[in-house]
């Protein structure tokens, strides 16, 4: 695996590999990687000659009151993980290298950045539209594959890519989860042993939601009703945000029909968690 830290020597390298007539596969992160990250590797090894994995653990897309500063890193082991999993290159620039002083443009998907998790991370969409449009400049990647764990930045992309002509094909990759059911998040390393078990709340709600919509229920009130009481039960849990959307322009629906996110963000203890599950009726 080729390690790569400068935004001039990506551009050179990908300029190589586009000479040898090599497809490219981009998969970008913020590191501490996990076997969510290692499932996106794997599906950009099946479609691309070679997978460039970005760490870059992206300032601009965290709150001033959020967890930027220890956001956690570990860049030896990630490396030896994307080593092990088959990643052509490593990316991890410097924050002076993709915003140097005087830097000033950002990307704005509107209406799609301000719902959901937009809501209570304002400016947090606009950051990772401009940094995952900076790295598709700087990688040039024929596919770049996102998790459905983040079903809104996925949204986000696609829709930022289709609007700008982009020459990418976004992916979208299923969520993994433990197997006890929660998804799989660098942020899970924030949780204390209680708290690891409360954060079960967020999947069982969703199980719950799925049953009541099987059972036949469509009145999207009474399905996130239900839901709540799920998450109220666990006394660490607070609710940010429980909500169903549909799955394209994210508006709330009132009735569960058609294609359907049903979305959640949780506070565990002071850990924010997300999940989702994609509903077509
Ligand atoms: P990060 O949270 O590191 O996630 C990197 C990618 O891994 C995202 O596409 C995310 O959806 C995916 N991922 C995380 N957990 C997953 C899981 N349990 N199952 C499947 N995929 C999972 O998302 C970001 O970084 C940043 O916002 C980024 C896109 C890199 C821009 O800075």
């Amino acid at each position: 695996m080729i390690t790569v830290k400068t935004v001039g020597d990506m551009k050179s390298l990908v300029r190589r590999w586009k000479n040898e007539g090599k497809t490219v596969g981009l998969v970008p992160t913020m590191g501490f990687l996990h076997e969510g990250h290692l499932s996106l590797v794997r599906d950009s090894k099946k479609r691309a000659d070679v997978t460039v994995v970005s760490i870059f653990v992206n300032p601009i897309q965290f709150g001033p009151k959020e967890d930027f500063k220890k956001y956690p890193r570990d860049l030896e082991k990630d490396s030896a993980y994307l080593k092990e999993g088959g990643a052509d290159c490593l990316f991890y620039p410097d924050a002076a290298d993709i915003y140097p002083a005087g830097y000033r443009t950002y990307v704005a998907v509107h209406g799609l950045q301000d719902r959901l998790c937009g809501k209570s991370r304002p400016g947090h969409f606009q950051g990772v539209a401009t940094v995952v449009l900076k790295l598709f400049n700087i990688v040039s990647p024929d596919f770049a594959f996102f998790g459905a764990k983040d079903a809104q930045q996925v949204l986000i992309i696609k829709r930022m890519a289709a609007d700008l002509n982009l020459h990418v094909d976004v992916v979208t990759c299923p969520i993994v989860r433990e197997p006890d059911g929660l998804a799989l998040s660098s942020r899970n390393t924030y949780l204390s042993p209680d708290e690891r078990i409360a954060a079960l709340v967020l999947s069982r709600s969703l199980a719950a939601a799925e049953k009541l919509i099987a059972a036949g229920e469509r009145d999207a009130a009474k399905v996130i009703a239900g839901m709540k009481s799920v998450i109220g039960s666990e006394p660490l849990a607070r609710i940010d945000y429980v909500d169903a959307v549909d799955a394209v322009g994210l508006e709330p629906v009132a009735e569960i029909r058609g294609d359907v996110l049903i979305a959640l963000a949780v506070f565990i203890g002071s850990t924010r968690l997300i999940d989702n599950i994609r509903v077509i009726v």
